[in-house]
């Protein structure tokens, strides 16, 4: 391991500022602002988020049975609570011209957290924000729940992925009611990798115009790979694992148990060697309930009327096994009302395409995307 990485591990980032919320706040609470050294500012913020439980019979562990699925398929809530968001806000730096109406809000996947947008180590080759902030977009960051300092609720009943699909629509009606950063934003461009993106197709399903601009990374309809990419990925309960803060969770909570695990489930191909331990050491937690409930959600948005992407390394073991052949080319069929559709697949390149070699690539062609669609 080279030292300048060492000292990377061993620095704590901006985020650090970040705490986990001990307070219940009603409304949207920013905790504090910084200027980031690029230029931009940034606020961070605790989002309460309320849900009702809605599900067919209520379940604890002792009576989990096939209702369980059914609940799942009628994309129902288990729980009545109120969660806690982690985000982080920003704005671009003064000299950049601002988009005004559009912010990004970007969602990241399982075992990511929102520290995948503004990756820490070697930012200016793959920090999202810190390229976006340049291009003028504000940016919108924040932690699912289950994920980062977000609340960690029950990882089978609650963490979920109908809660993620309500999680973000609830934010996107924050940011249009104005209720975050001060401004109202009429055209939200979600973007979203991987588990973020079967939420953004059930939320373009399910409430077909509350996404203005849909970006798919990470993705693909074809699931038949999913499972088997879990078990090479070793995921395993993470409270046994090395990080000390996991010790408190629930089994179901998991992610990948070392680094050549880790490194099959995110890469391929062309990519630096050197990003492998820093995600490792980055990566976050997954949990049993958004595993077996994703594949309800690879719905067809047959009502969505915005423009849609789709990109995708074409070695993405998470999705596509070996190769993704023709899977992408689905985005069609999928979205048959969509204005605009995009699809890149990179080659060399596995699930994270975030971090391989062709990152400032795959902003290009986001950026190239939401232009020419006015956003
Ligand atoms: C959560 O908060 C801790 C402590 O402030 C910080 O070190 C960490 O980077 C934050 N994590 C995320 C995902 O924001
Ligand atoms: C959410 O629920 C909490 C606790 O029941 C309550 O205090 C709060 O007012 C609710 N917020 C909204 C927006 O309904
Ligand atoms: C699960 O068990 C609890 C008691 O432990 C009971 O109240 C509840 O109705 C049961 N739920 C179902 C769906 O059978
Ligand atoms: C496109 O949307 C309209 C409703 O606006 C709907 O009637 C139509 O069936 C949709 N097209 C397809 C191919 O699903």
């Amino acid at each position: 391991m080279s030292r300048s990485l060492l000292s990377f591990l061993l620095l704590s980032s901006p985020l650090s500022l970040i705490g986990p919320s001990v307070a219940h706040p009603a409304e949207v609470r920013p905790q504090d602002s910084f200027q980031h050294e690029s230029g931009h500012s940034c606020t961070n913020l605790v989002i309460p988020f309320n849900v009702t439980e809605n599900s067919d019979g209520h379940f604890e562990d002792d009576n989990y049975s096939i209702e369980v699925l059914h609940n799942f398929m009628d994309f129902r809530d288990f729980r009545t609570a109120t969660y806690h968001i982690s985000g982080i806000y920003c704005t671009p730096p003064a000299q950049a011209t601002n988009k005004q109406d559009t912010i990004q809000m970007l969602v990241h996947g399982a075992t990511f957290s929102k520290i995948m947008w503004d990756w820490p180590w070697q930012p200016e080759k793959y920090s999202w924000t810190r390229r976006m902030h340049a291009e003028g977009y504000p940016t919108l960051a924040f932690d699912l729940i289950g994920s980062g300092n977000s609340s960690h609720p029950h990882p089978l009943y609650e963490v979920q992925t109908q809660l993620i699909v309500e999680q973000v629509h609830h934010i996107i009606k924050l940011l249009k009611a104005g209720q975050i950063g001060g401004m109202k934003y009429d055209k939200v461009a979600y973007i979203g990798f991987s588990i973020a993106s079967i939420a953004g197709v059930s939320l373009a399903y399910q409430v077909p115009d509350a996404i203005d601009a849909l970006v798919l990374h990470g993705f693909t309809w074809d699931i038949q790979d999913l499972y088997p990419a879990f078990l090479s990925g070793l995921q395993v309960a993470a409270n046994g694992l090395e990080k000390p803060e996991w010790k408190k969770y629930a089994a179901e909570y998991t992610t990948q148990m070392n680094p050549a695990g880790r490194q099959a489930a995110v890469f391929y191909g062309d990519f630096d060697p050197e990003i492998v331990p820093v995600d490792f050491y980055l990566r976050d937690l997954d949990t049993l309930g958004l595993s077996i409930s994703l594949a309800y959600h690879l719905v067809t948005p047959n009502l969505y009327k915005g423009p849609v992407m789709l990109a995708n390394g074409d070695q993405d073991a998470t999705f596509c096994g070996r190769s993704c052949g023709s899977a992408p080319y689905a985005l069609y069929d999928r979205f048959p009302n969509a204005t605009d559709h995009d699809i890149k697949v990179y080659p060399q390149a596995g699930h994270g395409i975030h971090l391989h070699n062709h990152a400032q690539q795959l902003m290009d062609d986001t950026l190239a995307f939401l232009k020419r669609n006015g956003f």
